[in-house]
């Protein structure tokens, strides 16, 4: 997809800005706290959503809270002359989104091709920090290829939360038959969602790792290799890979039933795929305690450039890709490495150093300063 106009009106400290992109690079320099990240993440909330916050009181600016509206037009293929509107509107509580004046749920249906990949100086915690993070990895890429896959998870975490409930209610003490019964019947329901979960991360999983990986060793030289594993709470690998359908379910049940007397003991579900986790290898040692800063930021560049690769295949359109403050962090090689593979994309790089732009030719530029961009024509 490729982004022409972009209009904001009151989001966070952006009081109202206008463009006129490059299809190809564009470039927002200006000193820190301006409202750079802010008009990225303006593009992502309208496109899909925020990369910072899921509060969406949060998108509005915080003196006025007035009504926020962001609108852009886009084009994608096979109709490059074709502009089509994509608008976002809230009031800080509720999200109004719509395609071409169609509700975005039935307009994403028809420009599935809406999509941004976005880097971020956080994505170095995808390695190292909270499990959290890689699972959102794992969701992130699912949602990416099919669009059912949040609200799979939603259903999950539905019926985790009731489930829960149910077992803090229990308050450690043995459920008598009648509170059997009702556990069993939590178990059946947080079971059917976990396995539409966990098969839903796992069928993009194996192309993630492999493009990840051909994407480290390109960038290492070949040097090093990056492996990834999905390590799941629940159903193992082998079984993953040997079992029908059916029988994952019974294998989910069979765990979650020989987890009832600590997870009552304990007032909360501990097995499930609120727990599953990923493990990243170089040269077959654990990243995340042997990685140095420079490997993990190599991972951390081969798995958005491998998400970009895949929604590309599917799609056969490359997403709108945001390098939100993160080419300044990388050295040269690693900048030019994702400047190479990004070309078919359109992009959009923040930044506060000049010099870290200043070799990148055929980019638009603007300078901002407290939520106003200016055009820079050099
Ligand atoms: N909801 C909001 N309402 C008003 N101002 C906000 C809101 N959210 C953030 N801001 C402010 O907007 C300013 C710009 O934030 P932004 O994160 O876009 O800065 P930046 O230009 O990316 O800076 P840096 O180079 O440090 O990353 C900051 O002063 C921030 O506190
Ligand atoms: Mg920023």
């Amino acid at each position: 997809m490729l982004i022409k106009n972009l209009k904001i009106t009151n989001f966070r400290n952006i009081e109202s800005a206008e463009f006129l992109f490059s299809p190809h690079i564009n470039i927002i320099g200006g000193n820190n706290a301006q409202g750079k990240t802010n008009l990225m993440e303006a593009i992502a909330v309208c496109i899909e959503r925020s990369f910072r916050t899921s509060r969406v009181s949060a998108l509005l600016n915080t003196t006025t809270n007035a009504p926020c509206q962001i609108s852009l037009s886009f084009t994608v293929n096979p109709h490059p002359d074709k502009e089509n509107i994509l608008t976002f509107k809230t009031d800080g509580v509720k999200i109004q989104r719509t395609v071409n004046d169609i509700p975005y749920k039935e307009g994403i249906k028809l420009y599935p091709q809406l999509k941004t990949i976005v880097f971020i100086p956080e994505d170095l915690y995808i390695v190292k920090g909270d499990p959290e993070n890689r699972r959102e990895l794992t969701d992130d890429t699912a949602h990416m290829m099919n669009k059912q896959h949040r609200s799979i998870c939603a259903d999950y975490l539905r019926a985790l939360k009731q489930k829960n409930t149910f077992i803090a209610s229990l308050q450690g003490a043995r459920p008598d038959s009648a509170q059997k019964l009702q556990l069993s019947i939590w178990n059946e329901s947080l079971a059917k969602a976990g396995v539409n979960v966990i098969c839903g991360r796992r069928k993009y999983f194996y192309t993630l790792s492999k493009y990840a990986a051909e994407f480290y060793s390109q960038l290492n030289k070949n040097n090093e290799n990056l492996k990834m594993e999905y390590k799941s709470s629940v159903i193992s690998e082998e079984d993953f890979e040997s079992a029908e359908p059916e029988r994952l379910l019974n294998l989910y049940l069979d765990r979650l039933e020989r987890a009832e007397g600590n997870e009552i003991a304990a007032g909360h579900t501990l097995v499930g795929v609120h727990r599953d986790d990923v493990e990243f290898f170089i040269n077959g040692r654990p990243a995340k305690d042997f990685g140095s800063q420079g490997q993990v930021r190599s991972i951390a560049v081969a798995l958005r450039l491998a998400q970009a690769r895949m929604f590309g295949e599917k799609w056969g359109e490359y997403p709108v890709i945001i390098l939100d403050d993160v080419l300044s962090e990388l050295d040269e090689a690693r900048r030019e490495f994702i400047l190479k593979h990004t070309v078919k994309s359109q992009v959009f790089i923040t930044g506060c150093n000049r010099n870290d732009f200043a070799k990148i030719a055929n980019a638009k530029w603007w300078e901002a300063e407290l939520g106003r961009f200016s055009e820079v024509n050099e």
